[in-house]
């Protein structure tokens, strides 16, 4: 197995490829990009044999952007027998990974690929069972063994190989599963949950999304990502000179601040969260951002860069540069995540978390 399957967005497919080039080259794997555009997926071949498999385990998955999923492959595997399916599925994996937690038949996110996902879940009870039999996959499920993944991209047409489960997505298709709360004022709503689900490990939610927390909502109307910060029972002032849904304003936990979010100061400098959803130029955030961070106006940040431009990930990288080279300046040390999030459109999601300030005079008493 020697090449890289990554799933992402459709559309999104030469800016996976971009992103997988540049860093696998920065780990010393030479390599380049199939790509077939609109396919949801792509593959990465390296040049020399075992560089998929380093490729894997040493690019960190959550330094991705436009990917959803990082799977070791081999070859594709065509016009499988409708009689026999199973056989050379089996057989690829034979010799590549043993005792395996975990197996998901998937396919990629595109209307015409979704067809097969009945096919997918029948299929997958029977080839468990031979997998299991075979001891490619434990007996039982484990989240500390890598996952085998059958990925369709046709009838009968299918690539086959495994990830590793500290080292990948643990989401089916790499998109996790979110149910549309009915009381919440938009859809973007779930924008902020899956954020919260890709970028803040659960079992550090109760420390870092906790109740009572203070937030700030640059572009807050009509309220989808307060709702998030409301539902976690923080304060929020939520800034924006649209209508906010009057459900929240109700809850007593939201002040509107009817101003413009790129003038706005904030009344309390020790705001545990600041998230923005303003429709603007990527680089006008990434100031904006940069500004609240170094004056130490939130501790954690999360925000979108939309992208209607043909350079995307150009784009993205630029403000990400612009933005750590702001902070860098200022003495600021920060951990930096950003994904195309399955609820990001023509967009990706930034996240953030200021490791501590080293503004003279300044230092945070929660910094130490
Ligand atoms: C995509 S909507 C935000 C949706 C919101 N996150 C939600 O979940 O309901 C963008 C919002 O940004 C606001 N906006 C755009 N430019 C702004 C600015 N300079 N200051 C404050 N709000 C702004 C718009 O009024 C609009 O309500």
């Amino acid at each position: 197995m020697n090449k890289v399957l990554l799933y992402c967005r459709q559309g999104f497919e030469k800016e996976c490829a971009a992103e997988i080039t540049a860093k696998a080259a920065e780990l010393g794997v030479l390599g380049f990009a199939r790509v077939k555009e609109q396919a949801g997926y792509l593959l990465f071949e390296c040049y020399q044999p075992q560089e998929a498999e380093k490729l894997i385990s040493e690019l960190p998955f959550s330094s991705l952007i436009f990917a959803r999923q990082m799977v070791l492959v081999g070859e594709l595997l065509r016009d499988l027998p409708p009689e026999d399916r199973i056989s050379p599925i089996a057989g690829m994996l034979q010799g590549a990974v043993e005792k395996a937690g975990d197996l998901r038949v998937e396919v990629p996110d595109t209307n015409e690929a979704k067809e097969l996902l009945k096919f997918c879940r029948k299929l997958t009870v029977p080839l468990r069972a031979a997998l299991r039999q075979q001891g490619v996959l434990l007996n039982y499920e484990s989240s500390k063994r890598p996952v085998v993944h059958v990925f369709f991209i046709a009838p009968g047409t299918c690539y086959v190989g495994y990830s590793l489960t500290q080292n990948n997505s643990p989401f089916f298709m790499g998109i996790p599963r979110l149910k549309f709360p009915a009381d919440a004022p938009s859809r973007s709503t779930l924008k902020l949950e899956e954020a919260f689900h890709v970028f803040i490990p659960a079992d550090e939610w109760d420390e870092r999304l906790a109740s009572g927390m203070r937030a700030v909502d640059l572009g807050a109307c009509p309220g989808g990502w307060t709702y998030q910060l409301v539902k976690r029972s923080m304060w929020v002032d939520a800034v924006d000179n649209g209508p906010m849904a009057p459900s929240l304003m109700d809850t007593g936990q939201v002040t509107h601040r009817r101003e413009d979010g790129f003038k706005y100061q904030p009344v309390r400098s020790n705001n545990d969260w600041l998230v923005c959803d303003m429709v603007e130029k990527p680089v006008r955030v990434a100031h904006l951002m940069a500004k609240w961070l170094i004056n130490g106006w939130c501790r954690e940040a999360i925000f979108n860069l939309k992208l209607p431009m043909k350079k995307r990930y150009e784009e993205v990288t630029q403000n990400l540069a612009l933005i750590a080279s702001l902070l860098e300046a200022e003495g600021i040390n920060a951990q930096y995540q950003a994904r195309q999030l399955y609820h990001d459109r023509e967009e990706v999601t930034v996240h953030i978390r200021r490791i501590w300030g080293a503004i003279p005079g300044r230092r945070d008493e929660r910094d130490r």
